[in-house]
């Protein structure tokens, strides 16, 4: 594997599944792979669990880490090519890669939608021009349409808490004050579609995803109907795709409840609005899963090292 960019950088998710499930049974049995390593994590916006689940994630396997919050702290980057620099601009894409590169073994990068301009955001200029200008691989830690760590955590929940062969799963959009970027719910969806799984998605009408994405996936818009004998419900706000960065409904309806929760267990990846995306009694009651899904970062992450680094000549 040269990068880890999308869920389908994966080539078998049930074999990662399992992988990552036994690396989490002894997860410093390969403290000496990452010797003499570095890995440098670019952060271009805030993060609570991915910059410590993947630091930890490297720590167990003997990585040296370190951590840039380049959104505040480095160069305003350019990414035009032939652009006259003489603008806001400090630095081009280019040279930062390549310095960047000079100094460590693995790039993570978290570079967010800024929800203005789909075209700018789709174009993925951070995580792109880093994969293209860098000599060495380079991690998604969530960018402006994917959050694949997040995913892949996601798919080793289910695989722990399921007790059906072919549970059925449903996305369900949640109300929430600001516009948040599609990332979290592209990923689940790229990564559901790898499952067998009864899959459906389940938001107020104007909140369709990328259909590209979507595409051959389950649409039911009344979120009772969708809930009905649900195993598992990954609730998720994200701003209207169509209008883009919109946000169309903050209608607390759609706030998931114990009540339309049943027997499910529930799943985000945080942070999470209390009260808001869903009621306290969800998330301090035994049906969440949302402290196994953080844990499983950690798992996430560093199988994703790993496999970078045996493929790291
Ligand atoms: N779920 C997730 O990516 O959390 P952070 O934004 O805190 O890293």
């Amino acid at each position: 594997m040269k990068h880890y960019l999308s869920i389908n950088d994966i080539d078998s998710l049930p074999v990662w599944v399992d992988e990552a499930i036994t690396l989490k049974k002894d997860p410093y049995q390969f403290k000496e792979l990452g010797k003499q390593k570095t890995i440098c994590l670019l952060f271009f916006n805030n993060s609570l669990r991915t910059r410590l689940s993947t630091q930890k994630a490297a720590i167990h396997l003997g990585m040296e880490v370190m951590i840039m919050n380049f959104g505040s702290e480095g160069w305003a980057l350019e990414f035009g090519d032939g652009t006259l620099m003489d603008q806001g601009t400090s630095e081009h894409i280019k040279e930062a890669a390549r310095v960047v590169s000079e100094y460590c073994d693995i790039i993570a990068i978290r570079a967010f939608a800024g929800l203005k301009d789909k075209a700018k955001d789709e174009a993925e200029e951070v995580l792109n021009g880093f994969a293209k200008y860098a000599s060495i691989p380079v991690v998604n830690m969530e960018s402006s349409v994917g959050h694949p760590l997040q995913a892949f955590a996601d798919a080793i929940t289910i695989a722990e808490h399921g007790t059906k062969s072919k549970p059925k799963v449903v996305l369900s959009w949640a109300p929430h004050p600001k516009a948040l970027p599609h990332a979290v719910a592209n990923s689940f969806v790229e990564m559901m579609k790898l499952q067998d799984a009864e899959f459906v998605i389940t938001h107020p009408e104007g909140y369709e995803l990328n259909h590209e994405i979507t595409k051959g996936c389950k649409i039911e818009y009344n979120q009772k109907k969708a809930l009905e004998n649900a195993d598992f419900v990954y609730v998720k706000n994200w701003s209207s795709y169509t209008d883009y960065g919109k946000v169309l409904s903050k209608d607390l309806d759609w706030t998931m409840t114990q009540e339309k929760l049943g027997k499910a267990k529930f799943m985000h990846c945080l942070p999470v609005r209390r009260n808001i995306v869903v009621e306290d009694a969800v998330l301090d009651g035994n049906q969440s899963l949302v402290l196994d899904q953080a844990n499983n970062r950690v798992f996430s992450a560093q199988l994703v090292l790993k496999k970078l680094l045996e493929d790291i000549k």
